[in-house]
């Protein structure tokens, strides 16, 4: 049989499987060696006691007839969307119809799989660094070109980096979809309302789509930084969000997120015409997935409850102070730093022109300490690095004082 060449031709392993394979063989090498993670964007902290009540109790539930579930409703139960709509939205002045909402296992997932409603041929747009998923999930599909020299020949790059701010230029080709992630992963940088505002009417104006990741919004403290692209006028009408429990909640290893595609966003046929592309990921999910369990739509739901939502927000707080920890820590170096103030996630200039990469083994090997090169995150990522906030606090102090201790030694 003959394979998808695309997933066969891609370039090297996913970032974070890569990662975990060299640190696998330094430990190897080194057993007495204590290595601290601060690469992958994993949560540490345990689930919300209440959170984990209600998971059990709608596992439990299953075992008698009255809470036994089988298939769920086709998008999600309406209990979670209710509340979705209820505690994310409506505060920002932001409402949504319940059809509007689709519950799904994770944002990765969604992200990943959300291109299936583009053509073979539409052009994509990324901010750089970027995460891989957006990328990779449109070179398996065939629609990116070559990788050569590090860059797919079709894929449009709106650079991000300390020189411009993190603002990034708007294209001036013709593009199809443009992805974007904000607080951003990875750089942990965010837009306030009027530089989101002017990527909306551009959409508008070019028959652009846009997906907005907003996985990391729990991380936003200031109200000037919108929490959903939604809050801007006119993104009903060009924008499908990506949400997810996992960084606000500890969700990572339960999986539940959610995709918002409000009913006013079309695309265009071959034929001629238009289509509703929230009828088409109905009908796509539809055929696809059977959903996400009812134990883990019930624990998400509880998130939202009082106590879950004071629990949740606890350990926000302490993933923001061990942000601030880093950021305090690494100010003492003078390299350039951005991001971990609305977002987990710093993002450094590497010492001395190092490669991402190049840092990433020097950290290891001489602090026993684990990030993200930039590389990782393609090309317009080098020579940068990022650490994430989301290790225990102690774990986050002497990480970086170890990471203090060795760019010292440089
Ligand atoms: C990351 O480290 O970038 C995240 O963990 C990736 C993800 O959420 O899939």
């Amino acid at each position: 049989m003959n394979l998808n060449h695309h997933i066969a031709g891609m370039p090297a392993g996913y970032l974070f499987a890569e990662i975990a394979r060299r640190v696998k063989e330094y430990e190897a090498n080194q057993p007495e060696t204590r290595v601290i993670r601060m690469g992958i964007g994993d949560v540490t902290r345990p689930l919300s006691p209440s959170v984990a009540k209600a998971f059990a109790d709608a596992a439990l539930g299953m075992t008698t007839a009255e809470g036994f579930h089988g298939y769920g409703p086709d998008g999600g139960y309406p209990f979670l969307i209710e509340r979705i709509i209820r505690h994310d939205y409506q505060p920002r002045g932001v409402d949504l119809h319940m059809d509007e909402v689709f519950i799904s296992d994770g944002a990765k997932t969604d992200t990943g799989a959300i291109q299936e409603l583009f053509s073979a041929d539409a052009r994509i747009a990324v901010t750089a660094p970027v995460y891989p998923v957006y990328v990779d999930s449109n070179a398996m599909a065939g629609r990116l070109g070559r990788f050569e020299n590090g860059r797919w020949s079709k894929l449009v790059t709106l650079p991000c980096s300390f020189d411009n701010g993190f603002v990034p230029e708007l294209p001036r080709e013709r593009v199809d979809v443009l992805y974007l992630c904000y607080p951003n992963n990875p750089t942990g940088t965010v837009l306030n309302r009027a530089q989101l505002q002017v990527i909306v009417d551009w959409a508008r104006a070019h028959d652009t789509l846009i997906i907005y990741d907003a996985a990391y919004k729990a991380f936003i403290t200031d109200p000037e930084i919108p929490t959903t692209i939604y809050e801007i006028p006119g993104a009903r009408e060009v924008a499908i969000e990506c949400c997810s429990f996992s960084k606000t909640a500890g969700f990572t290893g339960v999986r539940c997120a959610w995709t918002v595609i409000p009913r006013e966003v079309k695309g265009s046929l071959p034929g001629g015409g238009t289509a509703a592309l929230n009828a088409l990921w109905r009908r796509r999910c539809g055929s696809k997935s059977n959903g996400v369990s009812f134990p883990v739509q019930k624990a998400a739901a509880s998130v939202y409850s009082d106590i879950g939502w004071q629990e949740t927000a606890r350990t926000i707080a302490y993933y923001q102070d061990n942000a601030q920890l880093l950021l305090a820590a690494l100010g003492k170096t003078g390299l350039q730093l951005a991001g971990g103030v609305h977002a987990p996630y710093v993002w450094l200039k590497t010492p001395g022109g190092m490669s991402g990469w190049d840092f990433f083994d020097y950290l290891l090997k001489t602090a026993s300490v684990v990030g993200t090169p930039g590389e990782g995150f393609g090309t317009f990522g080098q020579g940068c690095f990022r650490l994430t906030a989301f290790s225990t606090k102690d774990n986050t102090q002497e990480a970086a004082a170890r990471i203090l201790d060795a760019i010292n030694k440089l």
